[in-house]
């Protein structure tokens, strides 16, 4: 939490900033409030505010609710308040708004009834890579406005029929953009109207984001597909058949708290089946102070399963941050696909690379310095920053029509503007998985990097040529990708998290045109389709299988479904996977096996009530949160170990870790499959771990029976983190959950 506030500083000064500005303009025509406002923005650093009030009563009317929360703030303001204080009012789907408030104001706001939570409204990242691996991120782009007004093939609503009538969404049909019968339904949410000079406030996809999660879930079947024919075949979603509804929330500042809950508000009020969420937040936060945790728990009470990304901050352990129970949380892995670019020098050395290089130089050799010895001393850069090729440190006169040797894996933006021809990069971290660059390049490790240093330093007449990249056959894959976020749950550290890994890294798909394939300025390769990895690309793989779950089994609730994609996942090796399960959760995505699970754990929003109560949430918040008279008793207060989850985890603390007293997992399966079948059930456990499961033969003799179980866990681990696995087994089929025990530290 302390990390967290110091990284935000700078971001707070530049709101408070651009928040007067806005005030002091639109509230000019009344003196005596523009003046408190200034005084209170300047002294009391006003921020945006969520106030969460919980359920939307049923009997308030919309425009009811929007006069409440104006005289919430009127009281807490005491003084005349502008139409524009309120940013957001949520009133469809759950009940809350988002204001300007100062730090004092959001205190007194959070004590009045009817209030669950006050948090300020924070930003959000996208979950693919680029954001967060490259500094100098530039979503600057030369229109072109044919290109522009195309569709892509994965959304041509050609041979598709109108909308399902219970779709009740709407099309903001703005700057170039309508929808069809393919996307059915599409909106854009900027609550503080600050759009950057390369956003467009349209639903419109400038950046390829949104084409790609969203082609990837549903994209049509579009044969011939490739980037300049890497990756050639055909392109499609999981779901080919299924209609999207598009909510832009993400622009070139991030994505806010305010307009991620205006999207779920929404989305759940229009009818929409299935959400998908690729984008988080960096710092794990309580359920009801996070817009994705609350968003996504108004969605599973109305029957919606939400699949989000886990998140791009790994291989560190516990960077996680979307981890609530009620979604299926996904991680990135590898597919049976790898890119490698050779790179030839003078004396005819040949080393191999990792990156998508589209570029063929032909062979021809190009001079090659290193970056360290081209620094713009003018522009008052050292060989220290050079060396990394950052933007404007290389002199243009040094690596003009040279390849040019950084001693990092970064954009190519400083080469590229600079004129080189080619870039070599090296280093040890990312290099499983493949980046595009701006330019020809090539990211070799650093044992090639020194050869290459030594021999630039041999010879006074260095040369090199880059290849254009092969792609080859990644055997080892599926293995969950260095970026993909790890458990351990920072919130819950016994529920398990990540849930399941689905292709995440080297993944073709849609693109907008407008956003080159680098997404480097001037880069002048516009695409239809483009190769990005993320757990923001694995989220919607999983969503298009609960799509597929959904389109056989519509009355399944979230948690079934969930349940089906998560205990037929096939098994990944913790042998090949930095830290198992916490990397992976029950294994890799099996969307055809997932139709078919046999047994499912359900779970209703009352069983996340119980967990919450037992998570130590009051009766009168759970109850705001719900809108009914659930209450924290007794008999209703479950332990984490009792949330019918389809895997299991269980921290101890060190000096547990030999002697693990006895510990209880109430579950109940729900039979999905034949409906006369017996299982039986079957644990693999280390040495020294006890795991015992009663009955250990469950009967069934209709569909939708249910039959309780207990697993008790007891005895001693001798790694810090160990992997055990519950199967149920009829013969037919084998109903796995992964089982954890760790060490916390
Ligand atoms: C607001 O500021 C203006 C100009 O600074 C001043 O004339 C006016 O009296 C102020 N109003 C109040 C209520 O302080
Ligand atoms: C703003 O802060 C000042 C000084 O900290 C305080 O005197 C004043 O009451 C605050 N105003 C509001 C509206 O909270
Ligand atoms: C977050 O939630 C906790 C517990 O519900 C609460 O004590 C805390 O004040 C909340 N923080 C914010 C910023 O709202
Ligand atoms: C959509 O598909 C139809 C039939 O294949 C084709 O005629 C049409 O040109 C396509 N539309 C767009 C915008 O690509
Ligand atoms: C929309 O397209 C037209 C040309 O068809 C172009 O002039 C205009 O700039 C475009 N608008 C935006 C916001 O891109
Ligand atoms: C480049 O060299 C490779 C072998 O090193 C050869 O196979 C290829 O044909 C050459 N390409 C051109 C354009 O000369
Ligand atoms: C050095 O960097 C500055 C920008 O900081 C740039 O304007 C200038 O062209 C660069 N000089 C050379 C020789 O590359
Ligand atoms: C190349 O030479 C420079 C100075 O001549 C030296 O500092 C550097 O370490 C050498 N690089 C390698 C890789 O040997
Ligand atoms: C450097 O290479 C060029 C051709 O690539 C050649 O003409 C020149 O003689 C070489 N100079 C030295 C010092 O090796
Ligand atoms: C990669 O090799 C595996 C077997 O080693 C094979 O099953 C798979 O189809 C191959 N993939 C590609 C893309 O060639
Ligand atoms: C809630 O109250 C109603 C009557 O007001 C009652 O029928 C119902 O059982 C109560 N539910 C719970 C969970 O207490
Ligand atoms: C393990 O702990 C239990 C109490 O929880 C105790 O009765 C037992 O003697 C302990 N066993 C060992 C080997 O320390």
């Amino acid at each position: 939490m302390k990390s967290r506030s110091i990284s935000l500083l700078p971001w707070l000064l530049l709101r408070c900033v651009t928040i007067t500005l806005l005030i002091s303009l639109t509230a000019s025509q009344d003196n005596r409030k523009a003046n408190t406002s200034i005084h209170q923005l300047l002294f009391n650093h006003s921020l945006t505010y969520i106030v969460y009030m919980g359920n939307q009563p049923q009997l308030q009317s919309q425009l009811s609710s929007a006069s409440l929360h104006m005289s919430m703030l009127q009281r807490v303001i005491r003084s005349n308040i502008g139409p524009g204080s309120i940013l957001r009012n949520y009133r469809k789907s759950f009940n809350g708004f988002a204001v300007k408030l100062t730090e004092e104001e959001a205190r007194i706001m959070a004590g009045m009834g009817g209030v669950v939570s006050v948090f300020p409204n924070r930003k959000r990242k996208l979950h693919t890579t680029r954001s967060w691996d490259f500094m100098g991120f530039s979503q600057q782009v030369e229109r072109s406005t044919t290109e522009e007004s195309d569709i892509s093939e994965s959304f041509n609503g050609t041979g598709f029929g109108p909308p399902p009538t219970k779709w009740r969404g709407s099309c903001q049909v703005s700057a170039n953009f309508t929808c069809n019968n393919k996307i059915v339904g599409a909106r854009y949410y900027k609550s503080d109207g600050e759009f950057g000079p390369d956003d467009l406030p349209s639903p419109r996809d400038t950046d390829g984001h949104g084409s790609h999660t969203a082609s990837t879930a549903a994209g049509n079947l579009v044969s011939m597909a490739s980037l300049y024919g890497f990756s050639s075949g055909t392109a499609r979603g999981c779901v080919p058949s299924a209609r999207i509804a598009v909510y832009k929330i993400c622009w070139s500042d991030g994505c806010d708290d305010a307009d991620i809950l205006a999207a779920f508000d929404d989305a759940i009020a229009d009818g929409v089946d299935i959400i998908s969420l690729s984008l988080g937040s960096s710092n794990p936060h309580e359920y009801f102070n996070d817009s994705i945790a609350i968003g996504t728990f108004h969605a599973m009470r109305n029957g919606i399963l939400t699949s989000a990304s886990a998140g791009n901050d790994g291989p560190s352990r516990s960077t996680i941050t979307n981890v609530a129970p009620w979604f299926i949380s996904v991680a990135a892995s590898t597919i049976d696909r790898k890119f490698s670019t050779k790179v030839q020098l003078g004396n005819n050395n040949i080393y191999e690379g990792i990156s998508i290089n589209t570029y063929d130089l032909q062979n021809v050799t190009y001079p090659l310095i290193y970056g360290g010895d081209a620094a713009n001393i003018s522009g008052g850069f050292t060989d220290s920053s050079s060396r990394f090729c950052h933007q404007d440190s290389l002199d243009q006169n040094l690596v003009k029509g040279k390849i040019v040797v950084c001693d990092d894996l970064v954009s190519g933006e400083g080469p590229f503007s600079a004129g080189a021809v080619g870039a070599l990069m090296q280093g040890q971290r990312r290099r499983d998985r493949a980046f595009s660059f701006p330019l020809p390049t090539s990211y070799v490790d650093t044992n090639d990097g020194s050869d290459i240093l030594l021999y630039i330093n041999s010879t006074r007449n260095a040369t090199a040529t880059i290849y254009r990249s092969t792609e080859g056959n990644n055997t080892l894959a599926p293995i969950v990708g260095s970026l993909s976020s790890r458990g351990p749950n920072p919130i819950t550290p016994d529920i398990l998290k990540p849930d399941i890994s689905a292709p995440g890294i080297d993944i073709l798909a849609a693109w907008s045109p407008v956003n080159p394939v680098s997404e480097v300025k001037g880069d002048p390769r516009f695409v239809p389709y483009n190769i990005i990895s993320g757990t923001s690309m694995a989220c919607p793989h999983v969503t298009g299988a609960a799509a597929y779950i959904k389109s056989f089994h519509p009355t399944w609730s979230p948690a079934a479904i969930k349940s089906a994609l998560m205990t037929t996942a096939t098994p990944m090796s913790s042998a090949k996977n930095l830290d198992a399960e916490f990397a992976y959760g029950s294994g890799h995505v099996n969307p055809i096996k997932s139709l078919n699970p046999g047994l499912v754990y359900d779970a209703e929003a009352i069983d996340y009530v119980k967990f919450l109560c037992g998570q130590g949430y009051s009766t009168n918040l759970l109850q705001l949160v719900t809108g009914d008279n659930s209450s924290c008793s007794e008999t209703i207060r479950g332990t984490v170990w009792d949330l019918n989850y389809p895997s299991l985890a269980l921290s101890v603390f060190p000096f547990e870790s030999n002697n693990i007293s006895s510990h209880v997992f109430n579950r109940v399966v729900t039979n999905v499959g034949s409906p006369f079948s017996t299982y039986k059930a079957s644990v693999t456990a280390p040495g020294g771990l006890k795991i015992q499961v009663n009955p250990n033969v469950l009967s069934f003799t209709s569909l939708g029976q249910k039959q309780p179980f207990q697993l008790t866990i007891e005895g001693t681990i001798i790694e810090s983190t160990v992997s055990a696995s519950l199967v149920w087994d009829d013969g037919v089929h084998q109903v796995r959950s992964p089982i954890v025990v760790y060490v916390v530290s």
